[in-house]
């Protein structure tokens, strides 16, 4: 038999009465007395093939050990189907494939699951069987999709005047807020390189050395506690810029995106996108990723009910904190049980309780706490959360940090419970006007909210040691449904900028030699202006394919425990590699 001349799913009603070669796996097998039915697949979809007894029962003697998911050529005359057995589902549902000759290539164990979309199955089965998880047609496109995106992606890039180089995976350590993944060095014992939580210094360093633009479909390594949305292997679309300002990094990411979704969907992205300051973001969604698809907005009630005699509010707000409030739309009819799961739900996020009022059909509210409320203040609690009749109002009194948090979260959960999210819709926002800096209370010291290398505004840098709370930086997030999908910044250029960070972040001067040297002594070779960004490629292909998890758009990915069910990594070493390494371990006792 000559090798396969097209794929299953793309034989077309044209080709009637030509022979064709096929290659594919068993999709399904029906017999039907004297005739066998049964469905070829591969990549490109499923085509029905006839034997028939009466044409070759040599033939169809070996089409009867045929199983689920054998490996097949096909030689056949394509045919039209009778009127009957048109399946309209089908690419291929017109026509079938009058089987001649039969190959065999290979058997198959009867697999973990079938193989097809939407089967129920638990995901550790798949992951351990990732092979066959990867034949599901679903699996297939999401990987289809990915490869676009990096090719289209790296189109426009390439037209933009973008260089794809390459930087270490063996390296040092880049703070990205995550713990580094590191690996032994033999030949220096003693010594570690750490993989690269991102190639944030070598692409600042491309920019030294006078490449201008620079890009990376780049492998990064965190290790984190994993999520849905994160991985400890993850993919980035990195970019680096030189001689720009925070307007061209963002048009410029503007017109990739919107290039991307054009070509690889169809889609028709508005741009510019939209831009919100921090500030608002967190005063209006109680989130710096806020999901603008629907509203159940926050409030700040702190004014109105300032002078109120209700203990709770009025402890808060003496001690500096906020009452935040949102209006859980037609939520009216939450049972005592609801609210007890609410109050639950942001007791995580450490809220101490959760008042409520319910708006009744008269406008008049009803709630536990109103009888410590003016009724005047009530009518402006209402005025201003727009409640209506049917409403629920709830609120959490506390710090600002732990009323964002909380209602942030409450809102998403409320909108996920209402089926507010339109899935069809495409938010993108970008978040600018970031605080540079963090003060982490249990530290006790600031840390830099993006990544040491962000620059302060112009504007705030004489506020860098007296108020660092109150310094902005020249950072963006892109945002897309209240996904980050990507985050960059111009960055810091002049070393004596780059050591008062440092020193700032608590640093010593021995220390941040140490670990960044090479970039402060390159800043004093000619450092151009630059900045740049980095897109989460992994997260963007799991909204474009509408997945929950970006482990599903990742060939081979790890599971919440960092792990690989398939491969059983990570595994332990021969002693001797180990001594070839200097290592002695010290684990921890076995319960
Ligand atoms: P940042 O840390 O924000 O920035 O990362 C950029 C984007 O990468 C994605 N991302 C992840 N995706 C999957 N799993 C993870 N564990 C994970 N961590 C991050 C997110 C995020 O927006 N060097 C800077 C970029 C810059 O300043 O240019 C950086 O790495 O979508
Ligand atoms: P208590 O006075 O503790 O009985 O609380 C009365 C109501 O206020 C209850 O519904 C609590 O859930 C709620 N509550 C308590 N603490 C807070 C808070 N920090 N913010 C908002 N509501 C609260």
């Amino acid at each position: 038999m000559n090798l396969r001349d097209v794929y299953c799913g793309e034989v077309k009603k044209a080709q009637i009465g030509e022979l064709v070669t096929l290659n594919g796996w068993v999709q399904r097998r029906r017999d039907h007395g004297k005739l066998i039915f049964l469905d070829l697949r591969d990549r490109s979809g499923l085509i029905q093939v006839v034997f028939n007894f009466e044409h070759d029962s040599n033939m169809f003697k070996q089409a009867e050990e045929i199983r689920n998911e054998f490996v097949l050529a096909v030689k056949g005359k394509v045919v039209s189907r009778s009127p009957e057995t048109v399946n309209r589902k089908l690419s291929t549902g017109e026509i079938e494939v009058l089987a001649e000759e039969l190959i065999i290539l290979n058997r198959a164990k009867t697999p973990p699951f079938y193989i097809e979309d939407g089967v129920d199955v638990d995901e550790n089965i798949r992951l351990r069987y990732r092979y066959l998880d990867l034949r599901r047609p679903e699996m297939q496109k999401n990987l289809f999709l990915r490869h676009r995106v990096c090719k289209l992606v790296r189109d426009y890039l390439d037209r933009e005047g973008f260089l794809e180089v390459e930087t270490p995976m063996l390296t040092k350590s880049t703070p990205e807020g995550a713990r580094d993944y590191l690996v032994p060095s033999r030949q220096n014992p003693g010594s570690f390189f750490a993989l690269p939580q991102s190639p944030q210094l070598f692409k600042q360093l491309l920019m030294v050395a006078g490449m201008e633009r620079y890009f990376q479909i780049a492998r990064c390594f965190r290790d984190e506690d994993l999520r849905a949305d994160r991985q400890p292997e993850f993919t980035q679309i990195d970019i680096e810029l030189s001689f720009c300002d925070q307007e061209m990094v963002l048009e410029l990411m503007e017109g990739m995106i919107a290039h991307v979704y054009a070509e690889a969907l169809g889609e028709e992205i508005a741009v510019p996108f939209p831009r919100m300051a921090y500030q608002e973001a967190m005063e209006r969604f109680g989130s710096d990723k806020p999901d603008t698809r629907f509203g159940l907005e926050l409030n700040d009630l702190s004014a109105i009910v300032s002078s109120v005699d209700f203990k709770v509010f009025k402890q808060v707000l003496a001690g500096g904190g906020v009452v935040k409030g949102i209006n859980a739309k037609g939520c009216g009819h939450f049972s005592r049980r609801e609210l007890d799961e609410l109050t639950a739900f942001v007791a995580q996020f450490e809220a101490k309780g959760l008042a409520y009022m319910f708006v009744e059909a008269d406008g008049s509210i009803r709630s536990p706490i109103a009888k410590f409320f003016a009724a005047e203040t009530l009518e402006q609690i209402v005025a201003l959360m727009s409640g209506e009749p049917g409403d629920l109002l709830l609120f959490v009194a506390d710090k600002r940090e732990v009323a964002y948090q909380s209602l942030g979260a409450l809102r998403l959960h409320l909108a996920e419970r209402l089926g507010l999210p339109d899935k069809l819709r495409r938010n993108f926002l970008w978040v600018v006007d970031f605080p540079l800096l963090s003060f982490t209370e249990a530290e006790q010291r600031y840390t830099a909210n993006h990544h040491p290398f962000t620059a302060p505004r112009d504007e705030d840098l004489e506020k860098l040691e007296s108020e660092p709370q109150n310094v902005l930086a020249k950072a963006y997030d892109l945002i897309l449904n209240g996904v980050e999908i990507g985050g960059g910044s111009l960055r810091i250029y002049k070393r004596g900028l780059q050591e008062r960070l440092f020193k700032l972040l608590g640093f010593s001067q021995e220390s941040a030699r140490e670990q960044f040297g090479f970039l402060l002594d390159a800043f004093e070779y000619g450092t151009p202006p630059h900045g740049g960004i980095a897109f989460g490629l992994d997260r963007l292909v799991m909204l474009m394919t509408d997945m929950n998890s970006i482990r599903d758009v990742i060939a081979f990915p790890k599971t919440a425990s960092a792990g690989c069910l398939m491969t059983a990594a990570p595994a332990s070493v021969a002693d001797s590699q180990l001594e070839e390494l200097h290592i002695k371990l010290s684990l921890p006792q076995k319960k």
